[in-house]
């Protein structure tokens, strides 16, 4: 792997994560907490369109751990950074699990989100 960063902070803002969950909020604390705890220019963080697990959002995925993180709140966001991307240590309570019960038809993800986990595109 060559990835030019030693961790990467993906932070879904697609329809589901950010226009109904508002995961532009976590993306903002994710900015702060980075000065706050004095990250190294290495940490990147960048905001992606869908992962394909919207009712499991907002999601955030940290490579190269290959970590998926879901229903991240902003006040997850400081325990993120400081356990994580500084300790090494994953946060178990906020590990993404897929659910035993299928999705019942009224929260079906709309079109574009995870009916369709291989069409994931990310941005700036
Ligand atoms: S909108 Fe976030 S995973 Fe689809």
């Amino acid at each position: 792997m060559n990835l030019p960063f030693s961790k990467h902070v993906l932070i879904c803002t697609g329809p589901r994560c950010g226009g109904e969950r508002n995961s532009a909020r976590v993306r903002q604390e994710f900015r702060k907490e980075f000065v706050r705890q004095s990250l190294p220019a290495s940490v990147k963080e960048t905001q992606c369109i869908c992962f394909g697990l919207c009712t499991y959002g907002p999601n955030v995925i940290i490579y190269p751990d290959g970590v998926v993180y879901s229903a991240v709140k902003p006040q997850d966001v400081a325990e993120i950074v400081r356990e994580h991307l500084i300790r090494g240590r994953v946060i178990q309570r906020l590990l993404f699990k897929k659910r035993e019960t299928p999705t019942p038809p009224s929260e079906e993800p709309s079109p574009g989100g995870e009916s369709d986990p291989g069409s994931s595109s990310c941005g700036r």
